[in-house]
């Protein structure tokens, strides 16, 4: 076992925030994390996938595991269905991509979402319409107490927006190795139903639509409005959309008209955080080294040698604005460390 120290975390989250863990190990196989879980003498553990979702505001103290556990397989098919398992290390868009190269299809709405396998259904993601949980069967995961191995059906996770049990009762208690999902060989179900997806592919010129060509839209739109974490340092989306009543929504409508509103049950509506930003008047706004990016923003930026201090003042900000503006708590998504 091969522990590192003081090893600079800036390559490890997408963010690209300078900080040190003073302990650091990444590991590539079951057995290996299985024996650093066990290790005594590094109490405080941190479990790091793609670092895609978190926001590193300081150095960490501990031992930082990195999970790098690749591999792809199908486990079992039948003619029109195909399970296949994929462990946690591989990076999320890259399995995207071999699914649609065997032409499985299901996640095509999800490309280019940066991040792991592993910790895609720790906030099941979702974009365009589709999440993570609708082809998801099952994970396996290995307890951080007695490094049993435990498996993690659909209803066992809870899946919600932007939720799992990994956020609540099970968090900070597994590392998540692999997941298994149920994708389709043939007559795949298309979710292109999503406004911007249907204008991308009739710029693209498609009327019929393949699972890959969904995929291509999905690029496109995510380039055009999205930083890419390799140019801009960023999570996506920094809040998630909030909830709020009926009566709050045509209270905020008599000012603003065009307040855009997704039905969520007769007595509420969900509101896109970007939109509620956009009218504090953040968007695109930049101090120094770090913002909010210009096409979406919901999405908080570094351009180069922000402090993860400094964006976390930015988004207590934000909250705050929006609060005082349109009585409405915006909530963070990324973990904040
Ligand atoms: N909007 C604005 N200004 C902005 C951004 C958005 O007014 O700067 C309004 C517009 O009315 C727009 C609407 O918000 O039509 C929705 O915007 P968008 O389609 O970009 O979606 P979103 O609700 O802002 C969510 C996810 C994204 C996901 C997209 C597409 C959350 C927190 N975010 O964003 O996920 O890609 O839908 O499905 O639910 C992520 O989680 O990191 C992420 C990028």
């Amino acid at each position: 076992m091969h522990i590192e120290q003081n090893i600079s975390l800036k390559p490890y989250n997408t963010f690209g925030i300078e900080t040190n863990a003073k302990y650091f190990i990444s590991v590539s196989n079951i057995e290996e994390l299985k024996d650093v879980l066990k290790h005594k003498n590094y109490t405080n553990k941190l479990i790091l996938g793609g670092g895609s979702n978190m926001l590193l505001t300081k150095d960490i103290e501990g031992l930082v595991v990195h999970v790098n556990i690749k591999g792809i397989s199908v486990i079992d098919e039948s003619d029109d269905h195909v399970i296949v398992k994929a462990n946690s290390g591989e990076n999320w868009h890259e399995f995207v991509l071999w699914c649609l190269k065997n032409d499985y299809g299901g996640l095509e709405n999800l490309s280019l979402i940066p991040g792991n396998v592993g910790t895609a259904p720790i906030q099941n993601i979702g974009a365009y319409g589709v999440e993570l949980k609708d082809t998801f069967v099952s994970c396996e995961a290995i307890s951080l107490e007695d490094q049993s191995l435990k498996t993690f059906n659909k209803e066992d996770c809870n899946f919600g927006y932007r939720n799992s049990i990994f956020k609540n009762e099970a968090k900070g208690k597994y590392v998540i190795t692999n997941v298994a999902f149920k994708l389709t060989k043939q007559n795949h179900q298309l979710n292109t139903g999503y406004g911007a997806i249907i204008s991308e592919l009739k710029t693209m010129g498609i009327k019929a639509a393949t699972i890959q060509e969904v995929s291509k839209a999905v690029i496109a739109i995510r380039e055009s409005k999205l930083p890419n974490p390799k140019e801009i340092g960023n999570s996506g989306s920094f809040f998630k959309n909030p909830v709020i009543s009926i009566e709050l929504f045509h209270e905020i409508r008599k000012n603003f008209e065009d307040i855009p509103s997704y039905p969520i049950s007769k007595s509420e509506v969900k509101i896109p955080a970007g939109w509620l930003i956009e009218k504090a008047g953040f968007k695109g706004k930049r101090f120094g080294d770090y913002g909010v990016h210009k096409n979406q923003a919901l999405v908080l930026v570094n351009y180069g040698n922000a402090k993860g201090e400094d964006i976390l003042k930015l988004a207590k900000l934000i909250q705050k604005t929006v609060k005082r503006l349109f009585n409405i708590s915006i909530e963070a998504e990324v973990n904040v460390l």
